[in-house]
């Protein structure tokens, strides 16, 4: 790998057809191996999986909903490029299905939101904690067998890290008043991160969780909603899982209630959901390290970060979108130059966070969110850690892009190009140049040249690589090379609604698709099959679908070893497309029991597919 110079084309699988089976399909001369799925034990004391795990189980195993996810080589030295046969596979776990986790949900038709109350009104408390231990992060150390098979090693390196864990919060806001809670009245720390989507990799080899949609998880009965509530879609009345009402439980569940009760705010927990939206670095390599959130790169719905290359001497650059309808694409840039050895994240904690505005004509502007600047003033801002904590605010008083819902980034390590897919917008009123289509269900990826190959220009150059769609679409759908004309999607390559994406070092461009579990498989959407991922060549324009998954999931996460000849990918949410009544009926899944194939007592598990080729070349080519 590295130059992609020498070999033949970038592509050299054969393209799969679109899929309803409830499976794992690679192409011909590869092979794959189902690893790690919810609920399988990782450390301690080891417990086996079974559906009446309890929450102190749960925190001993994996976590569920696998999402963005690393493989960290375990020789950690730069440039980071070690062993191939061992090392950390780091992951998040975005978020959890109640009915799916607990045997006394099995067959209930769940009329108060998508948990069973107890008669008093109160949710079980292990149920609870068994819900907030699946959250998070698994660090796993894993090797490879010879016969290309990788299995779970016991050691101190195996963490979860969950909804409860004690977290450090850096940066701007740390100390803020829009921070203090009961549980920290300086404002310097908070307990857990939640619905983490995708990650980053920082230059100096930490792992960086993303806080998505964490709104669902609180309710704030207060008469006016404060704006950093407000603007992020926190619901005036219960939460999500209604943590909040656990039976006897103790202020890390009654926290998920912001109302006010106590006289300020170091008395109760309205500030809590200040406490998130954040990126989260953690160290894989230091199991006992504290979590910390950096709050310089902003508080929204972060799907994930990508970093630039970091350059001795310069700053760090990294990028990352706002998955919500019409929100914004941002950039930080350190203050502090890279140095290389340096592995102290504290380099974030200093620097401008900017927001990118997509102008019509194709060049672009990375606005600066710095308090006193832009109109970012007092009285509306008191300081920068208010611009902050209300960064999609911010974002739109300066003048950023609305876009179609920006997942996940990848940054080309040969060109530098800067790739972002926009998964989909059904609800856009009004088209720009780089959200052209109002009715936007099938989504598209925009990508960008930073002026003078410079990852800190606050000026860049835009086009538009990919439109999903149809391949009957004609007109509306193409595919960019790096040449003028576009391609038509065709049945080797058409998809909708892009999310996880990652470039490898031959710049293969990987996309995986999520269409929502409501639509998957029906209407519109039906010609896409399953959930998929797909790999493109972005100077020729050719792409070619690689993998399909099972039913009712998305495919998300995707890494491979240094020397490529091993992939990791993430299948979430296999058999969401499933009703409670379905599994109900005689405790059957009828719609997937993937993996297992269990299913009495089995329900579908997200996993990890491991992927290799079978004569041993890289993976892709
Ligand atoms: Fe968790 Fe935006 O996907
Ligand atoms: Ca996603
Ligand atoms: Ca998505
Ligand atoms: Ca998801």
């Amino acid at each position: 790998g590295g130059d992609g110079g020498e070999a033949g084309p970038l592509l050299g699988f054969t393209a799969i057809p679109t899929s309803e089976s409830d499976d794992i399909v690679v192409p011909e001369g590869y092979s794959f191996q189902v690893i790690l799925p919810w609920g399988a034990p990782i450390l301690g004391a080891m417990p086996a999986f079974a559906i009446d795990n309890t929450g102190e189980d749960q925190g001993m195993q994996m976590g569920s909903h696998h999402d963005g996810m690393h493989f960290f080589p375990i020789e950690g030295e730069e440039p980071f490029e070690g062993s191939s046969d061992e090392g950390l596979l780091v992951m998040n776990h975005e978020y959890v299905e109640p009915r799916f986790m607990h045997a006394d949900h099995i067959g209930v038709t769940l009329s108060s939101g998508a948990v069973v109350m107890r008669d008093d009104g109160t949710r079980d408390r292990d149920q609870a904690l068994k819900e907030l231990n699946a959250h998070g992060v698994s660090v796993v150390h894993v090797q490879k067998r010879s016969d290309n098979r990788w299995e779970h090693v016991q050691s101190d390196y195996n963490r979860r890290i969950t909804g409860l864990t004690p977290m450090e919060i850096h940066g701007p806001v740390r100390g803020s008043n829009l921070v203090k809670t009961k549980y920290s009245p300086e404002g310097f720390a908070t307990r857990g991160t939640l619905n983490n989507c995708a990650m980053g990799v920082t230059p100096w080899n930490t792992y960086m969780a993303a806080e998505e949609n964490w709104a669902g998880y609180f309710g704030n009965r207060d008469e006016t909603l404060p704006r950093e509530h407000q603007r992020y879609g926190i619901r005036a009345s219960d939460s999500r899982y209604r943590w909040a009402l656990a039976n006897g439980g103790g202020e890390e569940f009654t926290r998920f209630d912001a109302t006010s009760t106590g006289a300020s705010a170091a008395d109760d927990y309205r500030n809590e959901p200040n406490c998130f939206g954040w990126m989260v670095e953690i160290d894989p390599f230091d199991p006992q390290s504290i979590p910390k959130k950096r709050t310089s790169l902003g508080r929204f719905g972060h799907e994930g970060v990508v970093f630039g290359p970091a350059v001795d001497g310069e700053p760090v650059v990294c990028y990352s979108g706002d998955d919500s309808t019409n929100e914004f694409i941002y950039k930080f840039v350190s203050e502090q130059p890279f140095q290389k050895g340096v592995t102290d994240g504290s380099i974030l904690d200093t620097g401008t966070l900017y927001v990118g505005r997509f102008n019509d004509d194709g060049s672009g502007d990375w606005l600066p969110l710095v308090h006193g600047q832009n109109g970012l003033t007092a009285p509306e801002f008191a300081d920068q850690a208010d611009v902050l904590v209300n960064t999609r605010l911010a974002a739109g008083i300066v003048g950023g892009t609305p876009m179609d819902r920006p997942e996940w980034g990848a940054v080309d390590p040969n060109n530098g190009d800067v790739y972002f897919t926009l998964t989909n917008n059904s609800g856009r009123s009004e088209a720009n140049g780089a959200n052209p289509r109002t009715q936007n269900r099938h989504g598209h990826i925009v990508r960008w040249a930073e002026a003078d190959g410079n990852h800190a220009s606050t000026t860049f150059a835009w086009d538009i690589f990919l439109f999903g769609g149809d391949a009957g679409q004609s007109g509306v759908d193409n595919l960019k090379g790096k040449g003028p004309d576009g391609e038509t999607l065709t049945a080797d390559n058409l998809l909708s609604s892009p999310d996880g994406l990652w470039i490898d070092k031959d710049s293969r461009v990987w996309i995986q698709t999520d269409i929502g579990e409501g639509s998957q498989n029906s209407g519109v959407f039906e010609v896409f099959g399953n959930n998929a991922m797909l790999c493109a060549d972005p100077k020729t324009g050719e792409m070619r679908r690689f993998l399909t998954g099972p039913v009712g999931q998305e495919i998300t996460g995707v890494i491979t070893t240094p020397d490529q000849k091993t992939m990791f990918i993430n299948v979430q949410h296999p058999g969401a497309t499933t009703t409670p009544e379905e599994w109900g009926a005689g405790q059957r899944y009828v719609r997937s029991s993937w993996p297992d194939r269990n299913p009495v007592r089995v329900p579908p598990r997200s996993a990890t597919v491991v992927i290799w080729k079978d004569d041993g070349g890289v993976i892709g080519s």
